[in-house]
């Protein structure tokens, strides 16, 4: 695995594949990887003859509240993840590299249909940091696949409608959502969770199976939104942020359950941390 720092030489390297004829495989990731990212590189190397993964803790995608400074970051602990997952190249840029400091990297806006909903609301100006930089690293990479996690639901269907408009030759592929035996989706801020927080964490999936079951049963989008709700908000230090039955492809509102064609996405805060999750129905 080679670690390059700058665009300079990511564009070389990238060049000398496309010159062999090497397909390319992405999956850009903000790094303190635990086993769902490791999923994206295992199925970029089974799909792809070259794999590309890059750490960028995007600076744009954060709102002013957020938690951008202390966002988990360990460079060498994600080095040691990802030589056993074995891409070819780990892009690790400084912000400088990814922005240019003449600010010539293009600003992206998420569509406003798919952003308007679930986290695009408590979350302002996010989805258009998540496109901006993807466009700008895709522009860097060119890879022919690029992969995104199915737990971040509402930024895959984002970045696709995204790579559409722009026509980027890039096939997005979605992966499975990788859990904890307990059934918590993986993510990078579990690890704010104190120990108590991460004994209740797993209630937002379980909320989420009985959500599921429940539309499978017939009860109103309405009725099963109330129950979800109450499940979630009965946990102590649990506040709900949302709870949207939606339809898959578009995320737009139903009037009705839909089988095969509807997610539910929620999230909560457990004191200050914000954790999301989807079912699909
Ligand atoms: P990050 O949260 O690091 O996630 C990187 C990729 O890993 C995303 O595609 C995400 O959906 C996927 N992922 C995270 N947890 C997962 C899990 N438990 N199972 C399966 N896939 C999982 O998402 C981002 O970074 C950023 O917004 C990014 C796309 C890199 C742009 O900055």
């Amino acid at each position: 695995m080679l670690l390059v720092k700058t665009a300079a030489e990511l564009t070389a390297q990238i060049s000398e594949l496309k010159k062999n004829g090497k397909t390319i495989g992405f999956v850009p990731t903000m790094g303190y990887l635990h086993t769902g990212h490791l999923s994206l590189v295992e199925q970029a190397k089974k799909a792809c003859d070259s794999v590309v993964v890059s750490i960028f803790v995007n600076p744009k995608q954060f709102g002013p509240q957020e938690d951008y400074a202390k966002y988990p970051r360990d460079l060498t602990r994600d080095q040691e993840l990802l030589s056993a997952a074995r891409p070819d190249i780990l892009f690790a840029p400084a912000a400088d590299e990814v922005y240019l400091p003449d600010s010539a990297v293009r600003q992206l806006r998420a569509d406003e249909k798919l952003s308007a909903v679930a986290c695009g609301v408590s979350r302002p100006g996010h989805f258009d940091g998540v496109v901006t930089v993807v466009a700008r690293l895709f522009d860097l990479v060119r890879p022919d696949k690029a992969f995104f996690g199915r737990k971040d639901y509402q930024q895959l269907r984002i970045v696709q409608k995204m790579t559409e408009l722009e026509k980027y030759p890039v096939e997005i592929i979605a992966c499975p959502i990788v859990r904890e035996p307990d059934g918590l989706a993986m993510s990078s801020r579990n690890k704010y969770l104190s120990p108590e927080q991460r004994r209740r964490a797993p209630a937002l999936q379980l909320s989420l199976k009985l959500g599921a079951e429940l539309l499978r049963q017939g009860k109103s989008l309405a009725e099963v939104k109330l129950a979800v709700w109450h499940t979630l908000q009965a946990a102590p230090e649990t506040l709900v942020n949302y709870i949207e039955i939606l339809r898959r492809d578009d995320l737009s509102a139903l009037r009705e359950y839909l089988p095969e064609q509807t997610v539910i996405l929620a999230a909560v805060y457990l004191g200050n941390t914000r954790l999301i999750d989807n079912i699909e129905v």
